[in-house]
């Protein structure tokens, strides 16, 4: 009954709406007697606020009101403890909000919130990630419930009687998450009830967290996330401005708009952790894996446990009878960390990917074969067979597309004038998972249907994609049928996260739309409205426990400066097993863009802190780098035709992250061909590479 949207090339739904500027973004609906709210950030990064004198502020033009502990409307305990915002004087970290500033016109809460004075008592404190830190302590368990650590087989054993080992440890930085939209709300209550427009990755998740603080039901609360600029993880659940907005919007008993600025998502939005992990390989003389051990450790706040699973990827990828994986964290006097694309594998795959290369290395043998060798089609960590693996065929088709063969492995061997020339590759794991969705399908006597889920799309096309299913699911013409998201007023839905949105949706928009055709077959043609609905809870939650991943292999070719160490991308090619793909055009989108920030992280991102001041220094966009399209000269993703029907109705695996994932390791690996040098802590920067100079 297909009638084939699914896999077909259409462009976003809401493209001419926003290239022609009437999609509305977060604060861009009008409404009546709104005012504008200026978050006031920390000047200290541990301590207590002892004095707040507002006189300045009050007296500024348009200032209608400095809201902060002292008089801000109280909130309930919550799941996030920084959610709590302006509750008590206690400063957590550097950039904590202390106060919101509400004035009739932006200009107006700025200049007030410049005017607010602040005497704080502070404390010593520790914002660095060192792997000898006093605090390192080891958690209960790393996200979202993995066990801290895993060991099978006796890995010191392994490791010590093996003819082939490699011992190394890679540090990453702080990664910043920079949608192009800041985190921004308007928000008004009437009567107790709260209405906000937000920009946000689930509107059903910041909808309970916002009940939950401001102890109202549910069903007082509406959150509309119409069109969302991108979020990368950071709008995944409920943030500092929401909640920031709607306490503001009670104290005055006003509409209030905020969005924070570009500095300010520096810092308490979250970020990437840092990382150091030390993994330690060993093979026999052919490459074959004997033992891996990949000790992690990262940073959380003094608020609230954040546990980045960033060995996790390490305990599925590759076989060996000796394996072992740990997790350590510090609390340190800084914003809790938090989601970004592809949290723990991003960063754990380029410590893993990066180990892999240095094997082949020391064994002797092709990186793209060693990886093959290893290959494993039952999961390691789960010993249960994978629903589906094709990691091999990524690797296989990648060497192919890209022209791998005869490859000379020797480093530094290929010169193009002035430029060190080198290629490297990585392979690539995500989880494919689903999450609990409703939806609900409504047939109209004119012939029409309409959908209605509460997803979000934040720029990646989910929109079209749910569309798409949709119209296949109903065994209609997409263009029959209309679509509406990104309001809690519709069935409840799960985050656009973790790469599960497409999975989850269309597993209840099928459900809702086999529900509506058999209501039809039994009723016949409509003369009102006929409307049915689904929920996926108990068939997500039976799901069969196999091991369920997307693959995908990365190839990347650089060239680097002999004389300054500028490292450059010649290309970069990715090939992927995402399960089924319902949109070419934005399912390519989604793999460049992952390889591209891939890119940004092995060579230009890095979140510098000045320990004196607990801070980052770079926080913007002129310091902190980011690729851009000059950065870029030749990005190709492609895909593999994957059926697996274990997965979901709809048969995907998710394409949000796994673009990323590895893409950092493939650029270093194609670095180290180049030059003959290893950067073990990323960024890849040309003062690192200064040895490799001619001059030098
Ligand atoms: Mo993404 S970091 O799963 O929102």
């Amino acid at each position: 009954m297909s009638t084939g949207a699914v896999g077909r090339a259409y462009p976003r739904l809401e493209g001419p709406a926003k290239v022609t500027g009437t999609a509305r973004y977060a604060v861009e609906y009008p409404v009546d007697g709104v005012t504008y709210g200026w978050a006031v950030p920390s000047a200290v990064v541990r301590g207590r606020i002892t004095r707040i004198d507002t006189t300045e502020a009050l007296a500024s033009p348009g200032v209608l009101a400095v809201v902060h502990h002292g008089n801000a409307p109280r909130m309930a305990p919550g799941p996030q403890p920084e959610l709590r915002l302006l509750q008590e004087p206690t400063v957590h970290y550097r950039g904590q909000y202390v106060a919101v500033v509400v004035a009739t016109s932006l200009e107006a809460a700025r200049e007030g919130a410049r005017l607010v004075r602040i005497d704080y008592d502070t404390g010593p404190h520790s914002t660095v990630l060192t792997d000898d830190h006093p605090g390192l302590y080891k958690p209960d368990q790393v996200n979202p419930s993995y066990p801290t650590d895993t060991a099978e087989g006796d890995f010191d054993a392994g490791y010590a009687a093996a003819p082939v080992r490699v011992d190394v440890t890679y540090r990453t930085p702080a990664y910043h998450n920079n949608p192009m939209e800041p985190h921004a709300t308007t928000a008004q209550w009437h009567d107790g009830r709260l209405l906000v427009h937000d920009s946000n990755q689930g509107a059903s998740s910041v909808r309970a967290t916002l009940a939950e603080l401001f102890e109202v039901s549910p069903e007082s609360v509406r959150v509309v996330t119409e069109h969302v600029g991108g979020g990368f993880g950071s709008k995944g659940y409920a943030k500092a401005a929401v909640v920031l907005t709607a306490l503001a919007a009670r104290h005055v008993d006003r509409p209030v708009k905020l969005a924070l600025t570009r500095q300010q998502l520096f810092g308490p939005i979250g970020y990437r952790t840092p990382t150091i992990q030390r993994v330690r390989l060993a093979s026999d003389a052919d490459g074959r894996l004997t033992a891996i051990c990949h000790d992690a450790i990262s940073q959380t706040s003094t608020i609230h446990e954040f546990a980045e699973q960033t060995a996790v990827y390490t305990r599925s990828m590759y076989a060996a009878p000796h394996r072992r994986t740990t997790h350590r964290l510090v609390r340190l006097d800084v914003p809790t960390p938090f989601w970004m694309r592809a949290p723990g594998e991003c960063p754990g795959a380029y410590a893993l990917e990066s180990a892999v290369d240095e094997l082949a290395i020391a064994v002797g043998m092709d990186p793209v074969e060693l990886r093959i060798r290893n290959d494993t089609e039952v999961d390691p960590d789960q010993g249960q067979p994978f629903t589906s693996r094709n990691l091999v065929t990524c690797l296989r088709e990648g060497a192919q597309r890209f022209g791998w063969a005869g490859r000379d492995p020797t480093p530094r061997a290929r010169r193009d004038g002035r430029w060190l020339v080198g290629t490297g590759v990585a392979g690539s794991s995500y989880p494919a998972r689903a999450r609990p969705s409703s939806a609900r399908a409504t047939a109209r006597p004119d012939g029409s249907f309409l959908v209605q889920i509460n997803a979000t799309d934040i720029g990646t096309g989910a929109r079209t994609a749910i569309w798409q299913v949709a119209a296949d699911a109903l065994g209609v013409p997409p263009e029959g049928v209309e679509i509406h998201i990104g309001d809690t007023t519709l069935p409840t839905a799960p985050v656009a996260g973790g790469s599960m949105g497409t999975a989850s949706w269309s597993w209840a928009v099928i459900r809702a739309a086999q529900a509506l055709r058999e209501k039809l077959r039994d009723s016949g043609p409509p003369t009102g409205e006929v409307t049915a609905e689904a929920d996926t809870t108990e068939e997500v939650g039976g799901q069969p426990a196999l091991p369920r991943y997307a693959y995908g292999a990365h190839f990347v070719e650089v060239r680097v400066d002999a004389d300054t160490g500028e490292v450059r991308l010649n290309r970069m090619l990715g090939v992927f097993a995402a399960g089924r793909v319902v949109n070419p055009t934005t399912a390519r989108s989604q793999l460049i863009g992952g390889m591209t920030m891939g890119l940004s992280m092995a060579l230009h991102e890095e979140g510098v802190l000045d320990e004196r001041y607990g801070d980052w220094v770079n926080h913007d966009l002129a310091t902190y780098h980011i690729t851009g399209c000059a950065d870029v000269e030749s990005i190709e993703a492609y895909w593999l035709d994957e059926r697996d029907d274990e997965l979901n109705p709809a048969g995907v695996k998710g394409l949000g992250e796994i673009g990323i994932v590895g893409a950092a390791a493939a650029v270093a690996n194609a670095v180290h061909h180049a030059t003959g040098v290893r950067i073990r802590e990323l960024p890849i920067r040309l003062d690192k590479l200064i040895g490799v100079s001619d001059l030098a």
